[in-house]
């Protein structure tokens, strides 16, 4: 990276050296098991079916072009608050959107949460906090199994508050655990000998917590109050398998011969908040837990395991070691209850949480609820790896409207019957003009139509050669057949509640284009993409059951001084810089915010807004950068306050002997991710000036 000679934190643009992924080697091997490193586990041949498709990439004019860029970029860095202070034409200051009305912060590497001037921000809760009653006070050199099951988890992601007034003021909030870091959180671990303490500390480590908390409305602080409301979902907690699947002879172990109750959720990366108050949450990269699909005998098993990228081997944490249940050989089913979206009613902590079968199997990164309007809902999500899928649910019942007991329960099963559809899209520009360049074609848009391609409904198959079963299980596989478009890495995939329109973070794709992998398309318009791009879709007539629907990218990301990122046609030389786009939330205007995970300009990642409607469209704003070595998750953005998960804190670093970060508790200390709050001083409202 440059940095500024006055400040050695803060990051200036251009960037001319070259980075590699600034994700560090422990967060990849923890997280996702390494997934980039390995070949991506799709080898179908549907590459694209519209009339675009690209076999041969211009790779001449694509080098071509990057080096007259590099060589052009000769200014520093207009990005962060100078460049949003720079006046307008006729020398005004341009008016901000409505709940973007913010300083933006200027790329840094510093090591703390950096915020707006005139916010203030607080640490909510932390890695070993209390969560249940007699939870033990956090030690890090004497944690175990017991004190973790009671204290709240390891490396937040996704946070979700749902109200339990109309103000706002009390709230239960959820959090997922998505992963451990057993290198960081134990001094001493050993990773070819966990111990079995640390090994069920880590299970403990993972899943959910749920808490009551209270927002001051003076003041705008969450603080989290004990209540009968409070919970901690681990990897020993019941889960409930519904859906058509529910009860599948793929779904039987030695532990549940009926196929219908799974111990724990693991993996949990994002999720949603559904109109009936309980929480969506994806079990996302869980084929890194289990290890020697090598040794499963049967072929059509093997080759199932491989399409979801099942150890091979040991695995990292070695749990095989402790329970037979994560060795593939031993245990081949056990894979296979695992990669669910699942549902968690926090207004009852005694409720047994639920793997919903019909919204399919993969490395679901979430799942974001929209109601038709005929009451059905829609379910929009991704699976996020490189070449992998966008995908719909769509109810067949109805909702009931209200959070009551009744309407929950009634509610609860509508995610059990309808029909899932996964995403194909087919550019309107020439194939000659997408060159992987990221050069804009002439018609000024990456942009095109698309279809939803249905799957299964209920117990009917939609796939020639699949079972009903076969395409909840192995939905992979299903939509490989189907001839779905892959894409470079879908992660959130929300609906935008005020313009109807959905909006999906694509995350990057180091692959794209590769000549062993599928070539750009006009949706995946880059070659080696490092820094991701945000997909609009609109649904035909704004109606989510449709099966057809337009979309654009809205964001190509990336340095903007370079000419292959795209601002949705905003003034590249008035916008925050913003790399590999990951979880999206929208405020009540319907600004799109965006958290990033892996920046790859050199800066920390950050939380970004950005209007997606008039004038201001496009206009992308930072509103916060984390720490060290970690990622902005799950973020929150209401008129009161923004909340973010600060996921993996100092994983730069080599582990508790010499971490890369020593947020939040500063001085010597470890690294504990947390969830954090920041609102506006005096108590005005997020993102609006002089409004209170
Ligand atoms: Fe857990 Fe897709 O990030
Ligand atoms: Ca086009
Ligand atoms: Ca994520």
């Amino acid at each position: 990276m440059s940095t500024n000679p006055a400040d050695p934190h803060v990051v200036s643009l251009p960037l001319l050296t070259h980075h590699t992924a600034s994700r560090s080697a422990v967060t990849c091997e923890y997280r996702c098991g390494n997934a980039c490193a390995h070949e991506a586990p799709n080898p179908s041949a549907n590459t694209y079916f519209g009339d675009v498709v690209r076999r041969v990439l211009n790779r001449r004019g694509l080098l071509r072009a990057g080096a007259v860029l590099s060589l052009a970029t000769g200014v520093t860095a207009a990005a962060g608050a100078t460049a949003a202070a720079r006046p307008g034409p006729g020398g005004h200051q341009p008016a901000a959107a409505p709940g973007t009305d913010f300083d933006p912060v200027t790329p840094n590497t510093r090591d703390s949460v950096v915020i707006p001037e005139g916010y203030e921000q607080q640490v909510v809760i932390r890695w070993g906090d209390p969560v249940l009653p007699g939870a033990p006070e956090f030690d890090f050199d004497n944690q175990s199994a017991r004190a973790q099951q009671l204290q709240f988890g390891y490396n937040n992601d996704f946070a979700g508050l749902v109200p339990l007034d109309g103000a706002g003021i009390h709230n239960l909030l959820v959090v997922n655990h998505e992963y451990t870091t057993e290198s960081h959180m134990f001094r001493d671990y050993d990773p070819d000998n966990p111990t079995a303490e640390q090994v069920r500390t880590a299970w403990a480590a993972h899943g959910q917590s749920i808490l009551l908390v209270r927002r001051d409305p003076a003041r705008g602080r969450l603080d989290v109050l004990p209540s009968h409301y409070s919970r901690r979902i681990t990897l020993d907690t019941e889960f409930a398998v519904q859906g058509p699947a529910a009860g599948s002879e793929l779904l039987r172990t030695s532990a549940d011969p009926r196929g219908r109750s799974v111990r724990g959720t693991l993996n949990n990366c994002a999720g949603g908040v559904t109109p009936w108050g309980t929480i969506l949450s994806g079990e996302e990269n869980f084929h890194q837990y289990f290890a020697h699909a090598d040794r499963v005998e049967d072929p059509t098993t093997r080759r199932r395991m491989e399409r979801y990228g099942i150890n091979t081997g040991a695995s990292t944490r070695k749990w095989e070691r402790f329970d037979d249940r994560w060795d593939a050989s031993r245990e081949p089913n056990e894979t296979n209850r695992f990669g669910w979206v699942v549902e968690i009613d926090p207004n009852d902590p005694h409720s047994t949480p639920v793997k919903h079968t019909a919204l399919g199997r993969f490395k679901h990164e979430g799942a974001t609820v929209r109601t038709t309007e005929d009451g059905r809902v829609a379910v929009y999500m991704g699976d996020d790896e490189r070449f992998e899928y966008i995908y719909k649910f769509v109810s067949s019942g109805r909702m009931k409207p209200g959070r009551s007991a009744h309407a929950r329960r009634h509610n609860k099963a509508l995610l059990d019957e309808g029909t899932l559809y996964v995403a194909r899209f087919t550019g309107d520009s020439p194939a000659s003009e997408i060159d992987g360049s990221g050069r804009l074609p002439s018609d000024g848009e990456f942009d095109g139509s698309g279809q939803w391609l249905p799957l299964a409904t209920g117990d009917t198959s939609h796939v020639p050669g699949f079972t009903a079963e076969e395409v909840y299980v192995f939905t992979r596989l299903a939509a490989d057949r189907a001839g779905a478009t892959k894409m470079d890495r879908p992660e959130d995939v929300e609906p935008n509640p005020v313009n109807g329109r959905v909006y999906c973070a694509l995350t990057n794709n180091s692959n794209r284009g590769a000549a062993e992998h599928a070539p750009v398309d006009e949706a995946n318009p880059r070659v080696g993409n490092r820094h991701g791009h945000v997909l609009e879709i609109t649904e035909r007539d704004g109606d989510p059951t449709s099966t057809e629907m337009s979309w654009g990218l809205l964001l190509v990301c990336g340095d903007p001084q370079r000419a292959d990122t795209y601002f949705g046609g905003f003034d590249k030389d008035r916008v925050s810089p913003i790399s590999c786009p990951d979880n999206v939330a929208f405020d009540r205007h319907g600004n799109l915010w965006i958290a990033t995970d892996g920046n790859e300009l050199g800066s920390n990642d950050g939380l970004f807004a950005v209007p997606v409607e008039g004038p201001e469209r496009g206009h992308v704003k930072q509103f916060l950068t984390v720490p060290k070595g970690a990622e902005t998750c799950g973020p929150v953005v209401t008129d009161e306050l923004v909340t973010v998960c600060v996921q993996h804190p100092g994983e730069n670093g080599s582990g508790p002997e010499n971490p890369g970060s020593h947020w939040p508790d500063g001085g010597d200390s470890q690294p504990r991710p947390a969830l954090v709050a920041v609102w506006r001083d005096l108590g005005h409202r997020v993102g609006e000036i002089g409004r209170r």
